[in-house]
């Protein structure tokens, strides 16, 4: 059997401003000597990556970033791209989250694309897939999952370059989430499909869950079969919150 480091990341989106730096130094102050039997990532808008990293300076907790272009530069204006998050202290980027697929109108190639800079500038792509509900209503969950995998994960991804977030479109900000029997099949669909994704990898590959995870549901949602971790928004933005999630592997 294969044990998984599980990972618990943060996406604030487009939130935060100068003042919101206290959350990640007060998170670094909190972790400071506890074991943690998890990586922790935080993904703050593209402003504060520098700024957050400085001051969490010696701590574990890692900063990602919220998107990238699939070009390593070039006239993109407003676009940023793998190697500028890398160059800004990011170690990986959450490619495909369906806030893009949907208000930017991302395809899957798109995101294998950006999946694919990512790789070539040396960070972790966490690749975001999930269903809508009219998908899940209309039983088509599975067929979904499997078709984004499909198109959205390139080739050459390994467990140490790619993490996979498997997010109910439904479940996003809404304060629902599926329930334990439908996370573990969702996640189990994953894994079965990332061992043609990516082969000799997929046993190995984090999935996460993310949708709607609090303080007060993660122990149940990361004790789920093939769970191995969670993709955070809301509660992020709270280092007390925050911790709280972490708390399901402390
Ligand atoms: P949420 O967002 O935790 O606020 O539901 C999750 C996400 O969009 O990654």
């Amino acid at each position: 059997m294969t044990t998984i480091r599980p990972m618990v990341a943060g996406n604030w989106k487009m939130n935060g401003t100068t003042a919101a730096l206290r959350e990640p130094r007060l998170l670094a102050g909190i972790l400071r000597g506890v074991k943690l039997k998890c990586d922790v990532l935080i993904c703050p808008p593209a402003t504060l990556i520098r700024r957050a990293k400085s001051v969490m300076r010696g701590s574990k907790v890692k900063v990602g970033g919220q998107d990238c272009h699939a070009a390593i530069s070039g006239a993109h204006t407003g676009d940023i791209s793998a190697d500028m998050l890398k160059d800004a202290g990011a170690t990986a980027v959450i490619v495909g989250h369906s806030e893009r697929r949907t208000n930017h109108k991302e395809t899957s190639a798109q995101v294998a694309a950006k999946a694919q800079a990512a790789h070539k500038s040396g960070i972790t792509a966490i690749i975001c897939i999930g269903e809508t509900l009219d998908e899940r209503k209309a039983g088509k969950t599975l067929a979904v999952l499997s078709e984004q995998i499909k198109a959205s994960i390139p080739s050459g991804c390994t467990a140490a370059n790619t993490v996979v977030a498997y997010e109910p479109v439904w479940a996003i900000g809404t304060g629902l989430t599926p329930t334990v029997a439908e996370i573990a099949e969702a996640h189990a669909h994953i894994r079965a499909e990332l061992s043609t994704a990516m082969p000799g990898e997929g046993p190995s590959t984090r999935i996460l869950y993310g949708g709607s995870v609090k303080p007060s549901n993660a122990a149940e949602l990361m004790s789920v079969a093939n769970v191995n971790g969670a993709l955070v928004g809301g509660a992020s933005l709270k280092a007390v919150d925050f911790i709280g999630i972490i708390k399901a592997y402390l």
